[in-house]
């Protein structure tokens, strides 16, 4: 079965070819950072601007590139939310539009269960329960997994997404955007332990999450310290800003595995292509008995082979049936059993 995933929830355009939900054929990703970068943030206007400028360019490659034709899919999956309303609109209109002109079946998938299954599609045997972190630009959700598509929401942010928190730095730091990558960079020169930054609700016996606190903390580092401020202490303030992040990350996934008695932990979100976030989380499996399913990392930020195979995967246990027209679900929550 050949399925083409189409993605444009926030600021990638994003087009896949997978073949029967795990074999990857092609995978097209054009960020738009180029455009956002000067604003620090996503700008949902130009973001579907762009969306539709490029997204014929995208699919066409992803399909033609490997010499297939639009007749050969059999099935399109497409992100139907949660994300910026006006590019979601673009990818599933630009998904319907080809079902009708090739008589192609489509299916809208949910964003969130992408970055959740992004390390667990292409393996044929996993063993569930699994307890899942998404950490990404606006969200951070821990989740049971018991099954395929039986999940259960266990913890989430309070306040600011993970992806946030590294982006907000970012521009407090005036690195750019996306914060994420570039945050880590710096974070490299620096001494992790330099400043001891809060840890949000780690204390906390629950499994929510907390990361406004650190970022104020880290704003008002900034202003305490001379300015211009010395590259080696700006390392080290991003160093220990990353330490922070990562420390609640790992600690809280490990607790609430622990906790619900699950044998194996997964990632998935932009957040979990930060290498010391990947480190940590080997170590701590390493430690506690604990198997750690971390996804490729060109998998974790946004794609469209997460969808293809998602796609698959719900169509093929017939969890999800195809539609004629597909609604666009900004505000779509992860669909959880209880
Ligand atoms: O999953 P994603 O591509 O988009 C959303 O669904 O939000 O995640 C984007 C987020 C951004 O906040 C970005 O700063 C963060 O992922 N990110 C990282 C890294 N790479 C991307 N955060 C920390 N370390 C990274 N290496
Ligand atoms: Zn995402």
């Amino acid at each position: 079965m050949i399925i083409l995933g189409i993605e444009t929830s926030c600021d990638e355009t994003a087009a896949a070819i997978v073949r029967d939900g795990r074999e990857t054929l092609s995978n097209i990703v054009a960020s738009q950072d180029d455009l956002h970068s000067k604003y620090g943030g996503v700008v949902p206007e130009l973001a579907s601007r762009r969306h539709v400028e490029v997204i014929d360019e995208i699919v066409s490659r992803a399909v033609k590139g490997i010499g297939m034709s639009f007749g050969e899919i059999d099935l399109i999956a497409v992100t139907q939310g949660p994300g910026l309303s006006g590019s979601l609109i673009i990818g599933v209109s630009f998904a319907q539009a080809l079902s009708l002109r090739y008589n192609i079946p489509v299916v809208g998938v949910n964003h969130l269960e992408g970055h959740l299954m992004s390390a667990l599609i292409d393996k044929p045997s996993i063993k569930y329960p699994v307890m899942g972190l998404i950490v990404s630009g606006g969200h951070t959700i821990l989740v049971k997994m018991d099954d395929f598509n039986h999940y259960t929401v266990v913890g989430r942010t309070m306040d600011d997404a993970a992806g946030e928190a590294f982006d907000k730095v970012a521009m407090m730091m005036g690195l750019g955007y996306p914060g994420g990558p570039l945050v880590s960079k710096l974070a490299k020169k620096g001494n992790p332990h330099a400043i001891k930054f809060p840890r949000g609700m780690l204390r906390n016996r629950n499994f929510d999450f907390s990361f406004s606190g650190l970022k104020t903390a880290v704003l008002y580092k900034l202003k305490s310290e001379t300015h211009p401020i010395p590259e080696n202490r700006q390392a080290d303030i991003a160093a220990s800003f990353e330490e922070s992040v990562v420390d609640v990350l790992v600690k809280k996934t490990v607790r609430a595995a622990q906790n619900y008695g699950v044998p194996a932990i997964t990632i998935g979100g932009g957040v979990a292509r930060n290498q010391l976030l990947r480190q940590r989380f080997e170590q701590a499996g390493k430690k506690h008995g604990l198997q750690v399913l971390l996804p490729e990392p060109q998998l974790c930020t946004d794609n469209a082979v997460m969808i293809a195979a998602l796609g698959y995967h719900h169509s093929s246990q017939g969890s999800l049936s195809t539609q004629k027209s597909i609604e666009v679900k900004p505000n779509m929550p992860l669909s959880q059993i209880n």
